[in-house]
């Protein structure tokens, strides 16, 4: 299987993954905290990330990330960690 990698920011951690796994998953897998609160459901919005650089088109959001992107104002550069699949290339802001 190619590896492929991401880079979270600020701490500019490169972290390689497969393709089974979150965005959050990945970040928690390579010792980074971003917030979970509810578990990754797509129900509280605490693991938000802001899509910094991409490499191709993302996925659409999922329903249940649709409307927490829509309750909260989200912009098209906000999405929910725990329900984006990781794309290589992808440059992501933890926000803190
Ligand atoms: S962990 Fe709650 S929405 Fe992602």
């Amino acid at each position: 299987m190619t590896k492929k990698n991401l880079i979270f920011l600020p701490s500019e951690k490169s972290c390689d993954f497969t393709d089974e796994e979150s965005v959050l998953e990945v970040a928690l897998k390579n010792g980074l905290e971003i917030p979970h609160s509810c578990g990754a459901m797509g129900s509280c919005s605490t693991c938000r990330v802001v899509v910094k650089t991409k490499t191709a088109p993302l996925p659409p959001r999922t329903e249940l990330e649709q409307d927490i992107a829509d309750m909260r104002g989200f912009d098209d550069s906000e999405r929910l960690s725990c329900q984006l699949p990781p794309m290589d290339g992808l440059v992501l802001l933890v926000p803190t």
